[in-house]
């Protein structure tokens, strides 16, 4: 399977073809709403999340809630395009000036981006650059997460930290644990932790600041077999670093105990074999991928997000014309999007792991994917 995704922040509109989905999937267009509103969410999040409700308006590839194998288009509407309209035509025409950016904001893609595309205005490159992309990755893996379901696989994310303020971790994730975690404004467990967060993030919008944190997905059963160890870029891990560490603002990925596994002795650290009935490990530090390959147990990544790299309170920059020493611009920004990037990064598993299955299974319809996946797990437990 693959996609591609077009569209600028303020443009018209986002859009996306994806190619291999297999035939006859039922595909409910509500959940990929559901999944759009989710990633508007969160607490700290800025004012054009209020001013939008994303919907996505399939062009193609579905016919009465089915796939039909054929590539699905899906186009979202930027509901604030209607204010954009001439400033992001693409006639050439007068545009408002005032809204060019000169001045690299640090942090984000301007300066570089300037550069290697030879801009002067910094709009050329903000408006891709810009996290809204990721509603087209949303919308893929709102589409993968309903092919998952058919295979029993499920994906959740949790917020770990804001601003360094830590929720609460339990060992045993069950249904009613991620019902909690979903219902948070920080995506986060313990009410507790969340008040404090809240204040973090209170805190940080009046100072004119920003908070990042860190985020974990989980990924329930994955068969084994998923990527291969046999060469480096069919590695499962290496598949989800790659995705996961091209979401805007993410600095830092780890799989299970990842760092920690640096500092621990292997004897603390290497998961070990049993059998009963089936295969399992009695720990999980690999976090369910050995050798580039699942190995069964649940898959776990983790990710830092960076906070937000445009300040009301703004960092000092240059004016690219002039070589001035100029303050970053401001433009109506999040204080904290990290319960954001959770579901992003939710639904990028999912587009990852539905690739990875049909990339094993194969298969243009359902029936022909879970007629391979059914004999592949007859043969895992005659193993
Ligand atoms: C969900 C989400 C929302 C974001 N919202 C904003 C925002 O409102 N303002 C901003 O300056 N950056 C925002 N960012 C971060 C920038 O897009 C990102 O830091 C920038 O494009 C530079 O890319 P890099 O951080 O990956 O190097 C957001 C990121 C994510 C994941």
């Amino acid at each position: 399977m693959r996609y591609l995704s077009a569209g600028e922040s303020h443009g018209k509109g986002m859009v996306m073809i994806l190619e291999g989905f297999p035939s006859n999937v039922k595909i409910d267009i509500g959940e990929i709403n559901h999944e759009l509103g989710r990633r508007q969410k969160g607490y700290g999040r800025g004012k054009r999340m209020s001013i939008e409700t994303d919907s996505a308006e399939v062009l193609s590839g579905i016919r009465f809630g089915q796939t039909l194998g054929s590539p699905i288009s899906v186009f979202v509407k930027n509901r604030d395009w209607e204010n954009w309209k001439l400033n992001m035509s693409c006639e050439n025409i007068f545009h408002d000036e005032g809204l060019s950016i000169r001045s690299p904001r640090p942090g984000h893609a301007d300066f570089p981006g300037a550069i290697k595309y030879n801009q002067t205005d910094m709009r050329n490159i903000l408006e891709r650059a810009s996290a809204r992309e990721t509603v087209i990755r949303t919308a893929a893996g709102a589409l993968s997460k309903q092919l998952l379901k058919e295979f029993g696989i499920v994906v959740h994310n949790r917020v770990v930290s804001i601003g360094g303020v830590e929720d609460l971790d339990v060992m045993d994730k069950d249904d009613s644990y991620w019902e909690k975690v979903k219902a948070s404004d920080v995506s986060m467990y313990d009410p507790e932790t969340e008040k404090k967060v809240k204040q973090s993030i209170d805190k940080a919008k009046e100072d004119g600041d920003t908070l990042g944190g860190i985020v974990e997905v989980y990924i329930y059963n994955c068969p084994v077999g998923l990527g291969s160890h046999v060469h480096y870029d069919r590695k499962l891990s290496a598949k989800l670093a790659m995705e996961i560490m091209s979401l805007q603002a993410v600095k830092g990925f780890e799989i299970g105990a990842g760092f920690e596994t640096a500092i621990k002795p292997g004897s603390q650290i290497h998961d070990e074999i049993y059998y009963q009935d089936s295969y399992h490990h009695k720990t999980n530090n690999a976090g369910g991928i050995e050798g580039g390959i699942s190995n069964g147990e649940t898959i776990m990544f983790r990710a830092a997000v960076k906070p937000i790299p445009t300040l009301m309170k703004p960092l000092q920059t240059v004016d690219m014309e002039s070589k001035e020493r100029v303050a970053a611009c401001k433009e109506r920004s999040d204080v904290c999007a990290v319960p954001a990037a959770g579901v992003i990064m939710e639904n990028i598993a999912a587009w990852v792991i539905a690739s990875e299955l049909i990339e094993k299974f194969g298969g243009d319809s359902l029936e022909e994917l879970k007629t391979n996946y059914n004999n592949y797990m007859t043969y895992l437990g005659e193993r």
